[in-house]
């Protein structure tokens, strides 16, 4: 496969991890890449002191709007900033006008921060928190068919399922919501970044997405997106300083929230966290979401290759149409002791459930991908 100047740009932005280990662990926490280290240090540095923090925040905060808009497909109107995926699929949840009766339809392959703020519905409002039986990995327009009835208001899922990698036809399941006035709500944390996505051609209503997987960026900072027609009908959860209109008349105490996603914040933000993420947002802007896609496609066909090979069973479903930049395999005997032979050789993977999870983003290479089947070495 073709290595462009930008992926090659990209590794050197990586040069910290790559010559202390080998990191194929992004659907955990990435390592930051050079530029934001940088960005963030020199915030630290110079706070307040060339703009005032009002003046910063306004800059900042334009620019990661309009970026992060720009990686989804939506209008830096539509985003509003947040502490991460888990605190914007709870306002999702809060805001939308469920009543008693109602279900929410999910699969049992979400990741818990999709799944409690259903359940805490279900406990506040009589709303089912209706789970569902994955389809293999994921959740299918087959199984939505299937379990779904006329009480069905809400259908939420991950784009990218986190212990599978299943990578969600949210064409499909969305197009199916709209037509049924259903709201659809994505958890986006394990593909936004590394997988090309349009909000608008499916039909997603709110996504959450946090920023430090595939993204790149410092923990605890994410976004929200809200489509702009269903942010004029929904009241949101919690109201604070900044989520008014004129919001500098202090004594006005007038509750008029502001038009845009921007509604869902509440007060102070954290700006040198919005300093990093940008950074990082900006260089896999460069690099092109595409690119990286196929860049990590290319990098798990080969150790899928490789594991079957080894005699590995790949929990992972391997329809092409359904795969991510996540591989999940099962080893043979102890899961942990595999795990700890691989953390030992310096190869930064996840154990989940009982199997090993691998994750390469763009920056990776085909050396450090065969470096999984080098240490475990045939499944015996
Ligand atoms: C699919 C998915 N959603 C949500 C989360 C949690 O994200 P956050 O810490 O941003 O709330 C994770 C973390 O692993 C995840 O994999």
């Amino acid at each position: 496969m073709e290595i462009t100047a930008e992926l090659t740009a990209f590794r050197a932005e990586m040069e910290a991890v790559t010559t202390s280990c080998t990191f194929l662990d992004h659907a955990a926490v990435s390592p930051l890449p050079h530029r934001v280290r940088e960005a963030m240090a020199h915030y630290a540095d110079c706070r307040g002191v060339t703009f005032g923090f009002r003046e910063e925040f306004e800059e900042v905060s334009t620019r990661l709007r309009d970026r992060s808009a720009r990686l989804i497909g939506a209008t830096p109107e539509e985003i509003g900033f947040v502490q991460n995926t888990s605190l914007g699929l709870n306002i999702a949840a809060q805001s939308l006008p469920l009543e008693p009766g109602d279900n929410v339809i999910f699969c049992d392959m979400e990741f818990p921060s999709n799944v409690y703020p259903w359940m805490l519905l279900e406990r506040q409002r009589g709303v089912e928190a209706r789970r569902i039986p994955h389809d293999g990995g994921g959740l299918t327009l087959a199984a939505l068919e299937r379990h779904a009835d006329d009480r069905t208001r809400v259908v939420t899922v991950s784009s990218v399922e986190f212990l599978t990698g299943f990578r969600t036809d949210l064409e499909a399941l969305g197009a199916w919501c709209r037509e049924r006035s259903i709201y659809f709500v994505v958890d986006g944390i394990q593909s936004v970044g590394a997988v090309p996505l349009d909000v608008r051609a499916c039909y997603v209503d709110f996504l959450s997405c946090g920023g430090p997987k595939w993204l790149m960026g410092p923990i605890g900072l994410g976004f929200l997106y809200c489509r702009q027609e269903l942010l004029e009908r929904l009241t949101p959860p919690m109201a604070g300083c900044v989520s008014v209109v004129g919001r500098e008349d202090w004594l006005d105490y007038d509750l008029t929230f502001l038009p845009s996603a921007a509604r869902f914040e509440l007060g102070g933000s954290n700006l040198v966290g919005m300093v990093g993420l940008l950074s990082a947002v900006e260089l896999l802007l460069e690099v092109g979401v595409e690119a990286i896609h196929a860049r990590t496609l290319h990098l798990t066909d080969r150790l899928i290759a490789d594991l079957e090979r080894r005699g590995y069973r790949v929990a992972s479903n391997l329809d092409p149409a359904r795969r991510s930049a996540i591989v999940s395999f099962a080893v043979p005997g102890d899961p942990q002791a595999a795990h700890a032979r691989l953390q030992g050789a310096g190869v930064a993977v996840s154990l989940r459930e009982t199997y090993i999870r691998v994750s390469p983003h763009g920056y990776n290479t085909e050396d450090e991908i065969a470096r999984v089947g080098q240490v475990l070495g045939d499944a015996g």
